[in-house]
């Protein structure tokens, strides 16, 4: 059935939510569900088949929400199970509907805004571990020389705001110092998980002038404008409201408060959880 319906926009817990406000920016009239499975996050030190059975969960759910395009604002996720849910789930689930991940959009981009071809990677260890990001740059910039870096206490550090305190900053400090020892040639460097725009500040600093940080949400909204030009039958199903609801598997108090730090404004969340 080709019902309409709003954009479900998807994360393990708050780093959505900074896709969520640049997709706003961009599709300022469309309507958008989020839903952030905060009870759960971080997902990023969780085994494959977990975060692929937690991932579906949260697009069912999301579809049933009537939402016909879901968007994967996690890298973990979208490493871990947004093939599967293409490939084996959607056509049993929601043949017409569509999920999409945020690892190709970046991917595709990378190519054109390193000068160097040395480009850093810093995602959680499941996004890191699965090889993703160099597997999608082998297709779209081969040149490219991929550094990465595991990141596995930045989720915990951001999702409890532990990330200004002393002992936080060191571990910042700490991962950032092993990516750029990997080549004094990175020019560029991914946040390949969208909790990371909110240290985006620090890292840079710690990086250094020479190399430029880049977050994924202006690259998704971009990328999500020209899917909808290429996919007219996709864009006409969508709902044009300017209408926005939060779900979270936390409590909506808990999730409220911190939530409205990611986004800058106030969010009002329903609870859900499986
Ligand atoms: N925002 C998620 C990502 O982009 C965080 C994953 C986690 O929960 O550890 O990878």
């Amino acid at each position: 059935m080709n019902t309409s319906g709003p954009i479900g926009v998807f994360d393990s817990g708050y780093g959505g939510l900074t896709v969520l406000k640049e997709l706003r920016k961009q599709f300022p009239n469309h309507d958008f569900i989020y839903f952030g499975d905060n009870a759960r996050a971080p997902y990023g030190n969780r085994s494959f088949d977990v975060v692929y059975q937690f991932t579906l969960e949260a697009v069912a759910f999301l579809f049933k929400k009537g939402c016909p395009l879901v968007i994967l604002a996690c890298n973990t996720a979208s490493a871990k199970a947004l093939r599967t849910i293409q490939q084996k789930d959607l056509p049993g689930l929601a043949p017409e509907n569509r999920v999409l991940g945020v690892i190709r959009p970046s991917a595709e981009i990378l190519g054109e805004v390193s000068k160097s071809g040395h480009v850093g990677i810093l995602g959680t260890n499941g996004t890191i571990g699965s090889n993703s990001y160099p597997i999608e740059l082998q297709k779209f910039a081969p040149h490219l020389q991929v550094h990465q870096q595991a990141c596995p206490m930045w989720v915990p550090l951001i999702e409890n705001q532990q990330y200004l305190h002393p002992a936080g900053k060191q571990f910042i400090a700490d991962d950032v110092k092993k990516i750029m020892h990997q080549s004094n040639q990175i020019d560029t460097i991914l946040l390949a998980c969208t909790h990371y725009p909110v240290l985006k500040t620090q890292i840079e600093s710690l990086a250094g002038k020479q190399v430029n940080v880049i977050a994924q949400g202006p690259i998704v909204a971009s990328k999500l404008f020209s899917y909808l030009g290429a996919h007219p039958e996709m864009e006409d199903r969508l709902t044009k409201n300017g209408k926005l609801s939060f779900y979270s598997s936390e409590s909506p108090a808990v999730f409220n408060e911190r939530a409205s730090y990611f986004f800058e404004s106030k969010v009002e969340a329903l609870h859900h959880s499986f």
